[in-house]
């Protein structure tokens, strides 16, 4: 409550500070003349004249999608301007000014399917404001002082499906307007000064989704103010940042909900109490660093013997007794997120948790992965264990009895292993996701994930690679699709590092280096030849060998970028055909004729920032890139680095005239003239001459 109140205040506070600024400043361009109607393209044409800031319309609005999609955020505006078409469908008009919207303001926009008036100072909404607007489906309103909302303003053809009613000074639900609700999906009432979830008889909940009060001042739950919500079948309410105090007995009996969500709460026990009965898919019952509560006991969790609940959240919380106890009303759950709980081990013998397959315990203390018990969560699929704030030992087959897990996450955990991951990784036969990035080196043998031979995914990113052996650590991955090696220091000289992958797809080697820079002819790729993508960014690359790419025919993503390639580099690529090439920020600057053909065989190229030729010697790949635009990605920074009169012209704009030029055909001309005269004298003297003589 005190969170809400606080947020509320410091936002409009900041609101009253820009409009103030927003209204010195209108001032100081037009001086006192400024009213409120005053229309728009007097506006503009004022403000032209007195301040250079706004100097067009076209420059204030940005077209997202022609004709149909477009954001004013930010502009100061009072009106809707002229410049939006008619067809307008979404229209993203936060941070302007609006205190009054009549019939007329969106009048001419009859095709608005969303719209967004966040933080507009609107106080007043007139009757019939979206009369005519077909599919209006979304209203945004959120950070307007509300003052007064006219029964039949939200009025339209068609029903409205999205209400956002955030930080706009609510305090009692009778103030929203119920005609045109009856298709609401989602309601959202957030930081407001609401005391009940009580909604009005008559307000249609039949088709809500969902109904979120976060941050508000609601401390009590009745029989009746559930009973409110009974036609609403699945609904997700959100309730965080509320503090519950009490909740009436039999408030929630066999009440069915898809999310609840009861963050924050001083007393988790009175919730779990409240809840008796009540069938719930997923219950949040986080906390967070500024919110004070009771530390969690097994008693405290007790309530949850009493309902039905498959997904639970208890993050950031502090237990003070961690025992089997502690877990004996858990035996329904299917997912459990203990995030930021401050665990540094898990009991054993915890017995009942039969039906858990998703645990999650991310940002926790342990030392070793065997504080985990793994033995207690027998049919467990997903295990999440990131962030650890210790250096996480793996030990040795501390997951051995999870025979079905598909899904493990080890990174940032400070992970470090000389040999790595057969014994640490011990029967996971299953497993197919396996994320070990951002760890500390790891020393892998051959076939190092020889236990998990289902991976399709292995993520070894930021974690220095140690191979010290001549064969492939990956080997026998028989259906591994997706590598990532990024920043792995990896010794990429030893040609068979990535032999035995022959469903390989995608391979990232970013960051990775090659000796002297160079890819050459025989190279570690040549064994991956069913890859599809292929990442080789920032690897400090100068040249690659022709015949470097050789083999892998089935290439239709290679990125190239962030290297220091020459256009001959592109002669590698002369068997691949409609690939994505990206050979962005790379130092390209000429790309002779030869070459052009393999360019124009692929689908789409990226050659920006590179220090480009704009003289004639470069003539037939500037012709060839102007016929080709429709290719090319990032025209924008596509530009000329040579002439320097030329530099940061974009390529798209340069224009050279390569053949002969005006002053040349001028002096050839007159070259060719006189030599003919010259010709003729000499022919007549010669004739002279022979005349003379006979
Ligand atoms: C807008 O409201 C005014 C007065 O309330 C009314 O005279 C006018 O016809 C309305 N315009 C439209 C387009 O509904
Ligand atoms: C309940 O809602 C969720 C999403 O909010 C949806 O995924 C689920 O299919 C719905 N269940 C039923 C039975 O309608
Ligand atoms: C919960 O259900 C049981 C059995 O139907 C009933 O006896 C009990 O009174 C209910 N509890 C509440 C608080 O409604
Ligand atoms: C692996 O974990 C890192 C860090 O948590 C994350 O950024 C990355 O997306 C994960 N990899 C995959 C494939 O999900
Ligand atoms: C590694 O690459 C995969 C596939 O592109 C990606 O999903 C994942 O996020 C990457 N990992 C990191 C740590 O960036
Ligand atoms: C071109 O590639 C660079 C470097 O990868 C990237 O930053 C840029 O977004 C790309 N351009 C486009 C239009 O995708």
């Amino acid at each position: 409550m005190f969170k809400a109140a606080r947020n509320y205040s410091s936002c409009f506070s900041d609101e009253e500070i820009d409009s103030e600024k927003f209204n010195d400043f209108l001032e100081g361009c037009i001086g006192p003349i400024m009213a409120p109607n005053i229309s728009f393209l007097l506006l503009v044409v004022l403000l032209s004249v007195g301040c250079t800031v706004i100097t067009s319309l076209d420059q204030m609005c940005t077209e997202k999608e022609s004709n149909k999609a477009y954001n004013c955020d930010y502009l100061g505006l009072r009106e809707i301007p002229d410049t939006l078409p008619n067809t307008t469908e979404v229209l993203e008009f936060s941070f302007n000014f609006l205190p009054t919207i009549q019939n007329t303001t969106f009048s001419r926009l009859i095709n608005l399917i969303f719209l967004d008036l966040t933080r507009c100072q609107i106080n007043w909404l007139h009757e019939d404001i979206f009369q005519s607007h077909d599919q209006l489906s979304t209203i945004i309103l959120t950070g307007n002082p509300l003052i007064f909302m006219a029964e039949t303003s939200l009025n339209g053809p068609k029903s409205l499906k999205h209400l956002f009613l955030i930080q706009t000074g609510i305090s009692n639900l009778e103030f929203i307007p119920v005609h045109n609700l009856e298709n609401l999906e989602s309601l959202h009432l957030g930081s407001n000064h609401i005391t009940s979830i009580k909604l009005p008889a008559n307000f249609p909940t039949k088709n809500l989704k969902v109904l979120d009060f976060q941050n508000n001042a609601i401390h009590y739950l009745t029989r009746k103010d559930v009973e409110s919500l009974k036609q609403a079948t699945n609904l997700s309410l959100n309730l965080n940042g509320n503090d519950i105090k009490s909740i009436e007995p039999g408030t929630f009996h066999s009440k069915i909900f898809q999310n609840l969500n009861f963050g924050g709460t001083f007393d988790v026990s009175i919730i779990l109490k409240g809840l008796q009965n009540a069938t719930v898919q997923s219950l949040w019952l986080g906390t967070f660093e500024d919110t004070e509560d009771q530390d969690l006991s097994s008693a405290m969790l007790q309530g949850l013997c009493e309902m039905s609940v498959k997904s639970i959240n208890l993050q950031k919380h502090h237990f003070s007794d961690f025992s089997p106890a502690t877990f004996q009303c858990f035996n329904q759950l299917q997912e459990l997120d203990l995030t930021a709980t401050h665990l540094d081990g898990l009991p054993s013998g915890i017995e009942g948790l039969n039906s858990l397959k998703k645990l999650i315990l991310n940002v926790n203390n342990f030392d070793q992965l065997c504080q985990i018990n793994a033995a207690n969560f027998p049919s467990l699929t997903h295990l999440y264990m990131k962030g650890n704030t210790k250096k996480l030992d793996l030990g040795s087959g501390c997951l051995e009895r999870l025979q079905n897990l598909l899904k493990l996450d080890l990174s940032h955990s400070d992970i470090e292993a000389s040999d790595c991951c057969n014994l640490q990784l011990k029967s996971l036969l299953q497993l197919q996701y396996l994320n070990l990035s951002y760890n500390e080196p790891l020393g892998l043998q051959s076939q190092a994930f020889k236990e998990s031979p289902q991976l399709k995914l292995l993520d070894l990113a930021f974690t220095h690679l140690q191979v010290n052996v001549p064969q492939s650590p990956f080997q026998n991955l028989h259906h591994l699709q997706v590598l990532n090696l990024s920043y792995c220091l990896l010794d990429t000289s030893n040609q068979r590092l990535l032999a035995g992958l022959p469903e390989l797809r995608h391979l990232n080697l970013q960051g990775n280096h090659f000796q002297d820079g160079s890819i050459p002819k025989t190279n570690l790729l040549q064994t991956v030849y069913s890859l599809e993508i292929l990442i080789l960014a920032f690897c400090d690359l100068l040249s690659i060998d022709q015949g470097a790419f050789h083999g892998l025919e089935k290439m239709h993503h290679v990125d190239l970028s962030h290297n220091n390639l020459t256009g001959n580099s592109i002669g590698a690529l002369s068997h691949l055909k409609g690939i994505y090439l990206n050979l962005a920020a790379n130092s390209i600057n000429i790309i002779p004729l030869r070459l052009l053909p393999i360019l124009s065989q692929q689908s789409t190229i990226n050659l920006s920032h590179n220090p480009l030729d704009c003289t004639c010697t470069n003539i037939h790949f500037i012709t060839w890139f102007k016929d080709n635009l429709k290719k090319l990605e990032g025209l924008e920074e596509t530009m000329c680095a040579n002439p320097p009169h030329l530099r940061g012209v974009k390529l798209s704009d340069v224009k050279l005239s390569c053949g002969m030029t005006a002053v040349g055909i001028f002096f050839l001309t007159v070259f060719l003239f006189l030599f003919t005269i010259l010709l003729i004298f000499s022919f007549k003297f010669l004739l002279r001459w022979k005349y003379q003589h006979i």
